[in-house]
């Protein structure tokens, strides 16, 4: 598989695939409608200080230009805010930050934050190109352990000691998902938590999820005997720069997402996970090794999305082979629409903004695919359907 790019249907929504660009303008308007777009839609409730400058970005030819330095294939909005936000943690003065709540440091703001951004921008545009003309975004998700944890309770043995591997585990803050609390508020306020060791002198890692339908409410944590991920571009999380920039990539006005990160990459940075680089699918087979005792689970959230369908059912194959030999579980968190190469079954309703959250079981050379939930994609909230199983199928019939 390639370098993490948009997902391929909805860049061609965004009009960012199909026939090769005409020439520089198609491009600059293409990156202004980007900016358009993503300040009405994904940042108007979330951001509204991204969705400010967004707003003034595309209209100001001066700051297009220079977001225009990006690598197509890395060439989107998010890339220039994460740029800007980068060099705001790294210390850059400037009454933008004022704006920026994970460095205004008690500064009150003044003048507008759209404004004040473009200004940012043409003082710094020496960095904010370099940065452009390296970088890619990079996020890790550690609300999504939130769906992660039921999945893993329903989905594998009772009891089994769990070898997890996560295929795109960027810094691999959700390979720690046993070291979490995570606070399950049900409706007709039914609420409960899970929660595994706190990591003493940090503050916990606390994810939240609001759930329709009834999870179950049997839910230890799992036993993890073992854990590994693997990433294209994976995060150490000793490197401060490589930490900065993936807190870059967080827009700065979701101060749950802010302190659930930080808080993670305390606890990672006491408990290093492993993270290798490389192509998830093809380094597969090593990852889950010999059949030492543990059972496998293999796991990935918001990956394959980057995938084409073919390499999508080149995973599904390869776990397939797994799954003839010896018993594995296969666990993922992804958008439907954008990998239809993965055996997701079909709903007759759900939210289209909704991720599948989807378990394959191998037993005994029979493989059941059950979609277990809908969820939103950082596992804010989710629509909990496992209440019957899917039927098995002979692997030797396929
Ligand atoms: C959107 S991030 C999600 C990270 C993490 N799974 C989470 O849920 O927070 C996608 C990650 O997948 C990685 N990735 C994409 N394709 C990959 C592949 N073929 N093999 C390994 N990693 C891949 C990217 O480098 C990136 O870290």
């Amino acid at each position: 598989m390639g370098l993490p790019r948009r997902p391929a249907r909805a860049a061609a929504r965004a009009g960012l695939s199909g026939a090769p660009p005409s020439g520089a303008v198609a491009d600059v308007d293409r990156l202004r409608a980007d900016f358009e777009r993503l300040a009405r839609v994904e940042c108007a409730t979330r951001s509204p200080l991204s969705a400010a400058i967004c707003r003034a970005v595309a209209r100001d030819s001066a700051t297009l230009a220079l977001a225009m330095r990006a690598p197509s294939a890395q060439r989107r909005p998010t890339l220039l805010l994460a740029a800007i936000h980068d060099l705001l943690l790294a210390g850059a003065e400037h009454p933008l930050a004022a704006h920026v709540p994970t460095v205004a440091g008690g500064r009150t703001p003044s003048g507008r934050a759209g404004e004040l951004a473009l200004d940012f921008c043409a003082a710094h545009r020496r960095q904010l190109a370099a940065i452009l003309s390296t970088r890619g975004t990079q996020t890790n998700e550690v609300n999504r352990v939130a769906a992660l944890l039921p999945a893993l309770a329903v989905a594998t043995p009772p009891g089994a000691p769990l070898r997890l591997v996560e295929l795109g585990a960027s810094a691999g803050l959700n390979l720690l998902a046993d070291r979490y609390e995570v606070r399950y508020d049900q409706a007709g306020g039914a609420s409960f938590a899970v929660h595994g060791p706190r990591t003493p002198h940090h503050p916990p890692v606390v994810c939240s999820c609001a759930v329709r339908g009834t999870l179950p409410r049997d839910m230890p944590m799992p036993a993890i005997a073992s854990r590994i991920g693997v990433d294209l571009a994976p995060i150490d999380v000793r490197d401060p720069q490589a930490v900065r920039w993936l807190l870059a990539c967080t827009w700065p006005d979701e101060p749950d997402r802010i302190t659930r990160l930080r808080a993670a990459i305390a606890v990672a940075r006491v408990h290093p996970p492993t993270v290798v680089q490389g192509d998830g699918p093809r380094l597969l087979a090593e990852l889950v090794g010999p059949d030492g005792g543990q059972h496998p689970v293999i796991w990935h959230s918001w990956v394959l999305a980057y995938g084409t369908p073919s390499e999508q059912r080149l995973l599904a194959t390869a776990i397939d082979e797994i799954g003839r030999r010896r018993d594995v579980t296969w666990i993922y968190l992804e958008q439907h629409s954008e990998t239809p190469g993965l055996p997701t079954p079909v709903v007759a309703a759900h939210d289209p903004a909704d991720s599948a959250l989807v378990a394959v079981t191998y037993r005994r050379g029979a493989r059941t695919v059950q979609r277990l939930a809908d969820a939103h994609p950082h596992a804010r909230h989710m629509r909990w359907l496992a209440s019957r199983q899917g039927e098995a199928q002979d692997l030797a019939d396929r």
